[in-house]
């Protein structure tokens, strides 16, 4: 059992694994992963420590977007299996102690919606409405500026019912109205719908975008724009995203949920922090947790994140809980983007800080994107762009399971490439090495799991430079951490100052160095990450 502080909500406490359902295990050879194969694999998640899954959309789908195009949402693509086999899964999972939270999709719909098709029907049909329709300019152009976040303009022209409709992303996912109360009812019926078999909540999808400018205005020009970025950056979004009137909608979805018991709501938000942090609401009334992407974003410089980490924590308003991501289905993999030592420093980072880390399937083992050759891409925005290098194809790539064919994933050919290294880098050869990153997240898991310090504790940090971030967590039971990370691959100094603390090692990047009693001097190796457990009271110093 977990020691308890006071009656803390599980998903303060526990660690979150996203779970892309394409990639995790294909349970019936098809080379796609389904609810079957999710099931197959919760004896590992709950080895692993996880208390929860967050599911990507598994909802029918033509699948334009990978299942981000919703065209039902209260089904489940035969492609992943039934409602029975989400039944299933729920019942499992609950049974090992592990919640499902599901990805809901509520800024747009697939364009093969029933509430789409009927929309698109005539101007008169009654669920017109339903979605942002518009005449264009005298001239015949678009409604006004605005883009697609996956390239060309976000307005589509209906010849049929000679209006534009708008899409912030593919053509085949027109935004929804949430200036329409019926909008809101359906969706919210929908929510319901899920929370009644016993999901304990949601991941909800580009939240920020949900309602936009009702004059419709032209956005800005972004100043800062460069030719590698997508061309949705050429404009800054102020009119078409993160409008105030967002904040009641997502207050609304708040009580849709707190109509259940210990159910979760997670914004997907991608903004600056103090318009991050609005996204908790006045009164802790909006998302548990607007995902915070801050490490998904920055130079992994130890000033940098450092200042960061201390500016979020600053900035979080009262109560508000804090929340950590090191990576997700649409950012290169943190392999990639820091290098494989650096990540095992990463890893440290994201389970030791205060809040909900949410860890994306495969990085606890160091998966790498895989370089997708241009004539397999299946990402759209990688197939909209082709010269920016912007597919996500690359990080969603089959889990990688064991060295048995196309890596244990599946008995067919996957849907998207292995890697290549995956005789090398896969669960079964990490499982029994300590020394492996599966070990190392797995004990960090595990260790968090069992300290209040570190699930509850409050966060200190302690110093930092160049090179190294050091931070304490402390819990009011009167245990410590010190947690020192050097984010470089040169050896580093640490100077502790007076009064000097004890404390041994629990978990180390090398594992050479557990158990180890610190120094006043503590030396660190390149790409080394240590954790601490201090000595107990009042001479705990040297
Ligand atoms: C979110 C999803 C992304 C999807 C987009 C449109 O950003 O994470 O995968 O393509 O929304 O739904």
């Amino acid at each position: 059992m977990m020691p308890i502080i006071e009656d803390v909500p599980w998903w303060k406490t526990g660690v979150i694994y996203q779970i892309y359902p394409r990639s995790f295990y294909d349970a019936n050879g098809d080379g796609i992963g389904d609810l079957q194969g999710i099931i197959r694999k919760l004896d590992y998640l709950q080895w692993l420590g996880i208390q929860a899954i967050w599911i990507s959309p598994i909802y029918p789908s033509p699948m334009a977007d990978f299942g981000y195009d919703v065209s039902d949402y209260t089904g489940i693509d035969p492609m992943f299996g039934t409602l029975a086999d989400f039944d299933r899964l729920v019942e499992e999972a609950h049974a090992k102690g592990i919640k499902v939270l599901l990805d809901f999709v509520p800024n747009h719909t697939s364009d093969h919606h029933p509430w789409f098709i009927e929309s698109k029907h005539s101007k008169a049909s009654p669920k017109r409405d339903w979605y942002i329709w518009h005449d264009g300019k005298p001239d015949g152009s678009a409604p006004n500026n605005w883009k697609s976040v996956f390239g060309g303009d976000a307005w589509e022209w209906d010849a049929q019912t000679q209006q534009y409709y708008y899409h912030g992303f593919l053509k085949e996912q027109p935004d929804l109205n949430w200036r329409n109360p019926a909008v809101k009812e359906a969706m919210y019926d929908a929510m319901r719908f899920w929370l009644d078999k016993g999901i304990d909540g949601f991941r909800v999808d580009v939240m920020w975008h949900l309602i936009k400018d009702d004059q419709l205005r032209d956005n800005p020009p972004n100043p800062d724009y460069t030719d590698s970025q997508p061309t949705y950056n050429q404009l800054l979004p102020v009119y078409s995203t993160d409008q105030p009137e967002v904040h009641a909608i997502v207050a609304e979805m708040r009580k849709v949920v707190d109509a259940y018991q210990a159910r979760v709501i997670i914004g997907e938000i991608y903004l600056p922090i103090q318009q991050l942090m609005a996204y908790y609401g006045p009164q802790n009334d909006g998302a548990h947790m607007p995902f915070n992407f801050l490490l998904l974003n920055l130079p992994w410089h130890a000033s940098e994140i450092s200042a960061a980490i201390d500016q979020y924590e600053g900035a979080l308003p009262a109560d508000g809980w804090p929340n950590w991501v090191l990576g997700n289905h649409d950012r290169p993999r943190l392999t990639s983007r820091i290098g494989e030592h650096q990540a095992r420093v990463a890893a440290i980072l994201l389970l030791t800080l205060r809040g909900t880390p949410t860890l994306y399937y495969g990085d606890e083992i160091g998966m790498h994107d895989v370089p997708i050759p241009v004539e397999e891409i299946q990402d759209p925005q990688g197939i909209n762009m082709p010269d920016k290098d912007l597919s996500r194809d690359p990080c969603r790539t089959p889990m990688q399971w064991s060295d048995q064919p196309h890596a244990g994933f599946s008995e067919a050919t996957p849907w998207l490439r292995v890697d290549k290294k995956y005789a090398r880098l896969n669960v079964e050869a990490q499982r029994n090495n300590p020394f492996s990153m599966l070990s190392l997240y797995r004990k960090l898991i595990h260790l968090r799991n069992r300290e209040p310090a570190l699930n509850q504790g409050t966060y200190t940090p302690v110093s930092s430079n160049d090179q190294l971030i050091a931070y304490r967590r402390d819990s009011p039971l009167g245990d410590s951490f010190l947690i020192i990370l050097n984010l470089t691959s040169r050896p580093c100094r640490y100077r502790q100052t007076e009064p000097f603390l004890k404390g041994k090692i629990v978990i180390s990047t090398a594992p050479e160095l557990e158990n180890t009693p610190i120094a006043p001097n503590i030396y660190l190796g390149g790409d080394e990450g240590i954790v601490i457990r201090l000595e107990e009271g009042a001479d705990n110093t040297f």
